[in-house]
Protein backbone atom coordinates (compact mmCIF):
# COMPACT_ATOMS: atom_id res chain seq x y z
CA UNK A 1 0.00 0.00 0.00
CA UNK A 2 1.34 3.72 -0.77
CA UNK A 3 2.13 5.52 2.33
CA UNK A 4 4.32 8.82 1.28
CA UNK A 5 3.01 11.31 2.56
CA UNK A 6 2.68 14.72 0.81
CA UNK A 7 -0.78 15.26 1.83
CA UNK A 8 -2.90 12.96 3.45
CA UNK A 9 -5.62 13.59 1.13
CA UNK A 10 -3.85 13.33 -1.54
CA UNK A 11 -2.46 9.33 -0.70
CA UNK A 12 -5.89 9.05 0.36
CA UNK A 13 -6.69 10.18 -3.01
CA UNK A 14 -4.45 7.38 -4.62
CA UNK A 15 -5.99 4.62 -2.19
CA UNK A 16 -9.33 5.19 -3.49
CA UNK A 17 -8.90 5.19 -6.68
CA UNK A 18 -6.52 1.90 -6.37
CA UNK A 19 -10.17 0.85 -5.07
CA UNK A 20 -11.83 1.74 -8.01
CA UNK A 21 -14.41 3.96 -6.73
CA UNK A 22 -13.49 6.29 -9.51
CA UNK A 23 -16.75 7.39 -10.34
CA UNK A 24 -17.29 10.45 -12.30
CA UNK A 25 -19.79 11.76 -10.71
CA UNK A 26 -19.00 11.77 -7.14
CA UNK A 27 -17.52 15.17 -5.46
CA UNK A 28 -13.86 15.24 -4.50
CA UNK A 29 -15.93 15.91 -0.83
CA UNK A 30 -17.49 12.19 -0.81
CA UNK A 31 -14.26 10.96 -2.28
CA UNK A 32 -12.10 12.15 0.47
CA UNK A 33 -14.46 11.20 3.35
CA UNK A 34 -14.56 7.51 2.21
CA UNK A 35 -10.90 7.71 2.25
CA UNK A 36 -10.43 9.64 5.50
CA UNK A 37 -12.49 7.10 7.42
CA UNK A 38 -9.69 4.65 5.89
CA UNK A 39 -7.04 6.85 7.42
CA UNK A 40 -8.71 6.81 10.53
CA UNK A 41 -9.01 3.13 10.93
CA UNK A 42 -5.49 1.94 11.03
CA UNK A 43 -3.01 2.58 13.19
CA UNK A 44 -0.05 4.82 12.22
CA UNK A 45 3.58 5.10 13.43
CA UNK A 46 5.00 8.15 14.86
CA UNK A 47 6.36 9.24 11.41
CA UNK A 48 3.02 8.82 10.01
CA UNK A 49 1.57 11.14 13.37
CA UNK A 50 4.00 13.64 12.86
CA UNK A 51 3.36 14.06 9.09
CA UNK A 52 -0.59 14.38 9.88
CA UNK A 53 0.19 16.94 12.59
CA UNK A 54 1.61 18.77 10.24
CA UNK A 55 -1.03 17.97 7.64
CA UNK A 56 -3.90 19.24 10.14
CA UNK A 57 -2.37 22.35 10.49
CA UNK A 58 -1.37 22.99 7.20
CA UNK A 59 -4.91 22.66 6.07
CA UNK A 60 -6.88 24.18 8.97
CA UNK A 61 -4.59 27.07 9.44
CA UNK A 62 -7.16 29.45 11.01
CA UNK A 63 -8.35 26.60 13.63
CA UNK A 64 -5.10 24.56 14.63
CA UNK A 65 -1.51 25.46 15.42
CA UNK A 66 1.14 22.63 16.72
CA UNK A 67 3.35 23.29 19.55
CA UNK A 68 6.47 22.02 20.61
CA UNK A 69 6.45 21.33 24.53
CA UNK A 70 9.11 18.99 25.67
CA UNK A 71 11.92 16.76 24.60
CA UNK A 72 11.71 13.00 25.37
CA UNK A 73 14.74 10.90 26.80
CA UNK A 74 15.63 10.33 23.18
CA UNK A 75 15.47 13.81 22.38
CA UNK A 76 11.98 13.63 20.20
CA UNK A 77 9.89 16.23 20.44
CA UNK A 78 6.72 16.12 22.19
CA UNK A 79 3.95 17.64 20.31
CA UNK A 80 0.67 19.01 20.63
CA UNK A 81 -2.88 20.45 18.69
CA UNK A 82 -4.46 23.36 19.84
CA UNK A 83 -7.61 23.32 18.08
CA UNK A 84 -10.10 26.38 18.78
CA UNK A 85 -11.38 29.73 17.00
CA UNK A 86 -9.19 32.51 17.79
CA UNK A 87 -10.62 35.25 20.50
CA UNK A 88 -9.15 38.14 21.42
CA UNK A 89 -10.23 37.04 25.01
CA UNK A 90 -8.21 34.48 27.11
CA UNK A 91 -10.24 31.30 26.56
CA UNK A 92 -10.70 28.40 28.92
CA UNK A 93 -9.38 25.51 27.71
CA UNK A 94 -9.73 21.50 27.43
CA UNK A 95 -6.16 19.21 28.01
CA UNK A 96 -6.65 15.83 26.04
CA UNK A 97 -3.13 13.31 25.82
CA UNK A 98 -2.59 9.91 24.46
CA UNK A 99 0.05 7.64 23.95
CA UNK A 100 1.49 7.86 27.52
CA UNK A 101 1.77 3.95 27.62
CA UNK A 102 4.05 2.93 24.29
CA UNK A 103 1.60 -0.20 23.65
CA UNK A 104 -1.78 1.00 23.59
CA UNK A 105 -1.76 1.95 20.21
CA UNK A 106 -5.60 2.89 20.31
CA UNK A 107 -4.94 5.60 22.48
CA UNK A 108 -3.03 7.57 20.11
CA UNK A 109 -5.22 6.47 17.10
CA UNK A 110 -8.32 7.80 19.24
CA UNK A 111 -6.40 11.23 19.67
CA UNK A 112 -6.39 11.40 15.75
CA UNK A 113 -9.69 10.26 15.49
CA UNK A 114 -10.89 12.97 18.43
CA UNK A 115 -8.74 15.81 16.06
CA UNK A 116 -10.85 15.00 13.29
CA UNK A 117 -13.96 14.72 14.29
CA UNK A 118 -13.66 18.03 16.26
CA UNK A 119 -12.37 19.50 12.72
CA UNK A 120 -15.48 17.77 10.78
CA UNK A 121 -17.94 19.06 13.29
CA UNK A 122 -17.43 22.10 14.17
CA UNK A 123 -18.17 23.98 10.56
CA UNK A 124 -21.84 22.04 10.72
CA UNK A 125 -22.90 21.40 14.35
CA UNK A 126 -23.76 24.54 16.61
CA UNK A 127 -23.13 22.58 19.30
CA UNK A 128 -19.31 21.70 18.59
CA UNK A 129 -18.72 25.14 16.92
CA UNK A 130 -20.01 26.89 20.27
CA UNK A 131 -17.16 25.29 22.41
CA UNK A 132 -14.67 25.58 19.31
CA UNK A 133 -15.09 29.43 19.89
CA UNK A 134 -15.12 29.03 23.87
CA UNK A 135 -12.74 26.63 24.30
CA UNK A 136 -9.13 25.68 22.75
CA UNK A 137 -8.63 21.86 22.83
CA UNK A 138 -4.86 20.60 23.96
CA UNK A 139 -4.34 17.70 22.28
CA UNK A 140 -0.96 15.93 22.82
CA UNK A 141 -1.52 12.52 20.15
CA UNK A 142 1.55 10.80 21.87
CA UNK A 143 3.00 12.12 24.79
CA UNK A 144 5.48 8.76 25.44
CA UNK A 145 7.25 9.43 21.81
CA UNK A 146 10.18 7.39 22.54
CA UNK A 147 8.10 4.36 23.63
CA UNK A 148 5.91 4.27 21.08
CA UNK A 149 8.69 4.46 18.31
CA UNK A 150 10.15 1.30 19.97
CA UNK A 151 6.73 -0.18 20.06
CA UNK A 152 6.86 -0.21 16.55
CA UNK A 153 10.44 -1.50 15.83
CA UNK A 154 9.23 -5.33 15.74
CA UNK A 155 7.43 -8.00 17.16
CA UNK A 156 9.06 -8.42 20.73
CA UNK A 157 9.01 -4.49 21.23
CA UNK A 158 5.33 -4.05 20.80
CA UNK A 159 3.90 -4.55 24.43
CA UNK A 160 6.58 -2.34 25.69
CA UNK A 161 4.90 0.23 27.88
CA UNK A 162 7.36 2.62 29.74
CA UNK A 163 9.75 5.56 28.24
CA UNK A 164 12.97 4.47 27.17
CA UNK A 165 15.40 6.25 29.77
CA UNK A 166 18.00 3.62 31.28
CA UNK A 167 17.47 2.27 35.06
CA UNK A 168 19.65 4.34 38.14
CA UNK A 169 23.14 2.44 38.73
CA UNK A 170 23.09 -0.94 39.21
CA UNK A 171 19.91 -1.99 37.16
CA UNK A 172 20.42 -2.70 33.31
CA UNK A 173 16.63 -2.18 32.94
CA UNK A 174 15.43 0.38 30.48
CA UNK A 175 12.14 3.09 30.83
CA UNK A 176 9.88 4.76 33.63
CA UNK A 177 6.10 4.05 34.03
CA UNK A 178 5.25 7.67 33.10
CA UNK A 179 1.70 7.05 34.68
CA UNK A 180 3.51 6.32 38.11
CA UNK A 181 5.95 9.32 37.90
CA UNK A 182 3.70 12.32 38.39
CA UNK A 183 4.05 14.15 41.65
CA UNK A 184 0.96 13.16 43.42
CA UNK A 185 1.50 10.92 46.43
CA UNK A 186 4.30 9.71 43.96
CA UNK A 187 6.07 6.59 45.34
CA UNK A 188 3.44 5.28 47.75
CA UNK A 189 1.07 2.80 46.50
CA UNK A 190 0.90 0.43 43.04
CA UNK A 191 4.40 1.44 41.95
CA UNK A 192 7.58 -0.40 41.79
CA UNK A 193 10.95 0.76 42.91
CA UNK A 194 12.46 -2.30 40.60
CA UNK A 195 13.52 -0.76 37.47
CA UNK A 196 12.90 -3.86 35.59
CA UNK A 197 8.52 -3.81 36.52
CA UNK A 198 6.35 -2.30 34.06
CA UNK A 199 5.33 0.05 37.08
CA UNK A 200 8.43 1.60 37.79
CA UNK A 201 8.14 5.04 39.05
CA UNK A 202 10.87 6.48 38.21
CA UNK A 203 14.06 7.83 40.86
CA UNK A 204 12.17 11.00 42.31
CA UNK A 205 8.58 12.12 41.14
CA UNK A 206 8.92 13.63 37.45
CA UNK A 207 12.43 12.55 37.04
CA UNK A 208 11.12 11.88 33.15
CA UNK A 209 11.66 14.81 30.98
CA UNK A 210 8.06 13.58 29.51
CA UNK A 211 6.57 13.97 32.88
CA UNK A 212 8.14 16.87 33.42
CA UNK A 213 6.86 18.25 29.97
CA UNK A 214 3.42 17.54 31.03
CA UNK A 215 3.30 18.72 34.22
CA UNK A 216 5.01 22.24 33.09
CA UNK A 217 2.13 22.73 30.72
CA UNK A 218 -1.06 21.66 33.25
CA UNK A 219 1.08 24.55 36.10
CA UNK A 220 0.90 26.87 33.28
CA UNK A 221 -2.84 26.39 32.40
CA UNK A 222 -4.27 25.36 35.32
CA UNK A 223 -6.28 28.09 35.49
CA UNK A 224 -7.86 28.07 32.03
CA UNK A 225 -8.24 24.03 32.27
CA UNK A 226 -11.87 23.13 32.68
CA UNK A 227 -10.61 19.13 32.18
CA UNK A 228 -8.00 17.14 31.89
CA UNK A 229 -8.55 13.35 29.72
CA UNK A 230 -5.50 11.15 29.24
CA UNK A 231 -6.86 7.95 27.38
CA UNK A 232 -5.27 4.54 27.64
CA UNK A 233 -6.58 0.84 27.15
CA UNK A 234 -7.75 -1.38 27.91
CA UNK A 235 -10.81 -2.81 30.36
CA UNK A 236 -13.21 -0.02 29.26
CA UNK A 237 -13.20 2.09 32.53
CA UNK A 238 -13.49 5.78 33.52
CA UNK A 239 -11.36 6.41 35.76
CA UNK A 240 -11.31 9.61 38.09
CA UNK A 241 -9.29 10.87 40.87
CA UNK A 242 -7.40 9.65 43.20
CA UNK A 243 -5.55 6.94 43.59
CA UNK A 244 -4.89 6.80 46.75
CA UNK A 245 -7.19 5.10 49.11
CA UNK A 246 -7.33 7.61 51.56
CA UNK A 247 -8.57 10.74 50.11
CA UNK A 248 -11.49 11.66 47.84
CA UNK A 249 -11.42 14.73 45.91
CA UNK A 250 -13.78 17.61 47.18
CA UNK A 251 -16.33 17.29 43.84
CA UNK A 252 -16.00 13.80 44.01
CA UNK A 253 -20.20 12.97 43.55
CA UNK A 254 -19.75 15.91 40.62
CA UNK A 255 -17.11 13.55 38.65
CA UNK A 256 -18.76 10.49 39.26
CA UNK A 257 -22.23 11.78 37.97
CA UNK A 258 -20.33 13.06 35.23
CA UNK A 259 -18.50 9.89 34.88
CA UNK A 260 -21.88 7.86 35.09
CA UNK A 261 -23.35 10.26 32.34
CA UNK A 262 -19.97 9.53 29.78
CA UNK A 263 -20.68 6.23 30.18
CA UNK A 264 -24.71 5.56 28.88
CA UNK A 265 -23.25 8.11 26.42
CA UNK A 266 -20.78 5.00 25.55
CA UNK A 267 -23.42 2.60 25.58
CA UNK A 268 -26.04 4.25 23.95
CA UNK A 269 -23.60 4.29 20.38
CA UNK A 270 -22.50 0.37 20.39
CA UNK A 271 -23.83 -0.91 23.71
CA UNK A 272 -20.65 -1.32 25.22
CA UNK A 273 -20.16 -1.13 29.25
CA UNK A 274 -17.91 1.08 30.22
CA UNK A 275 -16.94 1.01 34.11
CA UNK A 276 -17.03 4.50 36.40
CA UNK A 277 -14.35 3.71 39.43
CA UNK A 278 -11.76 5.44 40.98
CA UNK A 279 -8.69 3.54 41.17
CA UNK A 280 -8.70 2.88 44.91
CA UNK A 281 -10.78 0.45 44.09
CA UNK A 282 -10.38 -0.62 41.10
CA UNK A 283 -6.05 -0.50 41.93
CA UNK A 284 -4.88 1.43 43.94
CA UNK A 285 -1.95 3.90 42.32
CA UNK A 286 0.14 6.83 43.02
CA UNK A 287 2.01 9.25 40.78
CA UNK A 288 -0.96 9.39 38.34
CA UNK A 289 -1.16 11.83 35.83
CA UNK A 290 -5.03 12.20 36.38
CA UNK A 291 -4.32 12.62 40.29
CA UNK A 292 -1.78 15.19 39.70
CA UNK A 293 -3.89 17.59 37.34
CA UNK A 294 -6.89 17.18 39.60
CA UNK A 295 -4.03 18.27 42.67
CA UNK A 296 -3.26 21.40 41.15
CA UNK A 297 -7.09 22.39 40.31
CA UNK A 298 -8.15 21.41 37.24
CA UNK A 299 -11.68 20.45 38.13
CA UNK A 300 -13.10 17.42 36.00
CA UNK A 301 -9.91 14.94 35.28
CA UNK A 302 -10.53 11.67 33.92
CA UNK A 303 -8.67 8.32 32.37
CA UNK A 304 -10.25 6.63 29.98
CA UNK A 305 -9.06 2.70 29.42
CA UNK A 306 -10.80 1.69 26.17
CA UNK A 307 -11.34 -1.45 24.49
CA UNK A 308 -11.89 -4.28 24.81
CA UNK A 309 -12.07 -6.47 28.38
CA UNK A 310 -9.36 -8.49 27.66
CA UNK A 311 -10.36 -10.49 24.77
CA UNK A 312 -7.23 -9.15 22.55
CA UNK A 313 -6.07 -6.55 25.12
CA UNK A 314 -3.41 -4.38 24.03
CA UNK A 315 -3.59 -5.91 20.70
CA UNK A 316 -6.56 -4.60 19.54
CA UNK A 317 -7.33 -5.38 15.66
CA UNK A 318 -7.39 -2.08 13.64
CA UNK A 319 -11.64 -3.50 12.03
CA UNK A 320 -12.24 -2.63 16.10
CA UNK A 321 -10.32 0.99 15.52
CA UNK A 322 -13.78 3.14 14.35
CA UNK A 323 -16.11 1.79 16.60
CA UNK A 324 -13.79 1.85 19.83
CA UNK A 325 -13.22 5.72 18.27
CA UNK A 326 -16.88 6.43 17.92
CA UNK A 327 -18.50 5.61 21.40
CA UNK A 328 -15.23 7.11 23.27
CA UNK A 329 -15.84 10.30 21.32
CA UNK A 330 -19.41 10.57 22.48
CA UNK A 331 -17.61 9.57 25.89
CA UNK A 332 -15.30 12.07 25.73
CA UNK A 333 -18.26 14.43 24.29
CA UNK A 334 -20.25 14.17 27.54
CA UNK A 335 -17.51 15.91 29.34
CA UNK A 336 -16.27 18.29 27.61
CA UNK A 337 -19.69 19.19 27.09
CA UNK A 338 -20.44 19.64 30.96
CA UNK A 339 -17.11 21.45 31.70
CA UNK A 340 -18.31 23.65 28.76
CA UNK A 341 -22.00 24.10 30.14
CA UNK A 342 -20.93 24.51 33.41
CA UNK A 343 -18.48 27.46 32.69
CA UNK A 344 -20.42 29.12 30.08
CA UNK A 345 -24.23 28.73 31.54
CA UNK A 346 -23.32 28.22 35.53
CA UNK A 347 -26.63 27.63 36.86
CA UNK A 348 -27.98 25.29 33.99
CA UNK A 349 -25.27 23.03 34.43
CA UNK A 350 -26.75 20.56 37.03
CA UNK A 351 -30.11 20.11 34.38
CA UNK A 352 -27.93 19.95 31.22
CA UNK A 353 -26.06 17.34 32.98
CA UNK A 354 -29.50 14.89 31.81
CA UNK A 355 -30.16 16.45 29.02
CA UNK A 356 -26.99 16.39 27.05
CA UNK A 357 -26.71 12.50 27.85
CA UNK A 358 -30.06 11.99 25.66
CA UNK A 359 -29.52 14.85 23.00
CA UNK A 360 -25.69 13.18 22.95
CA UNK A 361 -27.28 10.25 21.39
CA UNK A 362 -29.15 11.83 18.89
CA UNK A 363 -25.65 13.27 17.69
CA UNK A 364 -24.20 9.93 17.94
CA UNK A 365 -26.92 8.44 15.56
CA UNK A 366 -26.50 11.51 12.85
CA UNK A 367 -22.24 10.74 12.90
CA UNK A 368 -22.26 7.39 11.90
CA UNK A 369 -24.49 8.16 9.35
CA UNK A 370 -21.56 9.88 7.65
C1 LIG B 1 6.04 4.28 9.14
O1 LIG B 1 5.07 3.74 8.29
C2 LIG B 1 5.26 4.04 6.93
C3 LIG B 1 4.05 3.53 6.20
O2 LIG B 1 3.83 2.18 6.43
C4 LIG B 1 6.55 3.41 6.45
O3 LIG B 1 6.77 3.73 5.10
C5 LIG B 1 7.68 3.95 7.29
O4 LIG B 1 8.88 3.30 6.94
C6 LIG B 1 7.41 3.74 8.76
N1 LIG B 1 8.42 4.47 9.50
C7 LIG B 1 9.04 3.95 10.53
C8 LIG B 1 10.05 4.79 11.18
O5 LIG B 1 8.80 2.83 10.91
C1 LIG C 1 12.03 19.06 16.75
O1 LIG C 1 11.43 20.21 16.25
C2 LIG C 1 12.36 21.15 15.72
C3 LIG C 1 11.59 22.40 15.38
O2 LIG C 1 10.53 22.11 14.50
C4 LIG C 1 13.04 20.53 14.51
O3 LIG C 1 13.96 21.42 13.97
C5 LIG C 1 13.74 19.26 14.95
O4 LIG C 1 14.27 18.60 13.83
C6 LIG C 1 12.77 18.33 15.66
N1 LIG C 1 13.50 17.22 16.23
C7 LIG C 1 13.26 15.97 15.93
C8 LIG C 1 14.15 14.95 16.58
O5 LIG C 1 12.38 15.63 15.15
C1 LIG D 1 13.67 -6.04 17.94
O1 LIG D 1 14.29 -4.77 18.17
C2 LIG D 1 15.10 -4.76 19.33
C3 LIG D 1 15.58 -3.33 19.54
O2 LIG D 1 16.28 -2.87 18.44
C4 LIG D 1 16.26 -5.75 19.15
O3 LIG D 1 17.07 -5.75 20.31
C5 LIG D 1 15.69 -7.12 18.90
O4 LIG D 1 16.76 -8.03 18.61
C6 LIG D 1 14.72 -7.13 17.75
N1 LIG D 1 14.06 -8.41 17.71
C7 LIG D 1 13.78 -9.02 16.57
C8 LIG D 1 13.08 -10.34 16.69
O5 LIG D 1 14.05 -8.55 15.48
ZN1 LIG E 1 -2.12 2.76 30.15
Amino acid sequence: MMLCFGSVGLVLLALDMQKGHGNPDSAVWNRMETSERNYYTRYHNMTEISEWMEVMERENPDVVSSMIYGQTYEKRNITLLKIGLSSPERKKAIWMDCGIHAREWIAPAFCQYFVNELLRMYKTDTKVHKMMKNLDFFITPVVNVDGYTYSWLNESTRLWRKSRSPGPDGCTCYGTDLNRNFNANWGTIGVSTDCCEEEYGGTKASSEPETQAVTDMLDEMSQDLLAFITIHCFGQFIIFPYGNPNTLPPNYNELMAVGLGAANAIKAVHGMRYTVISPDILYPASGLSQDYARQIGIPLSFTFELRDTDEYGFILPEDLIQPTCEEAYVGVQHIISYAHDKAFYSSAAAVTTTLWTTLMAVWVSSATLL
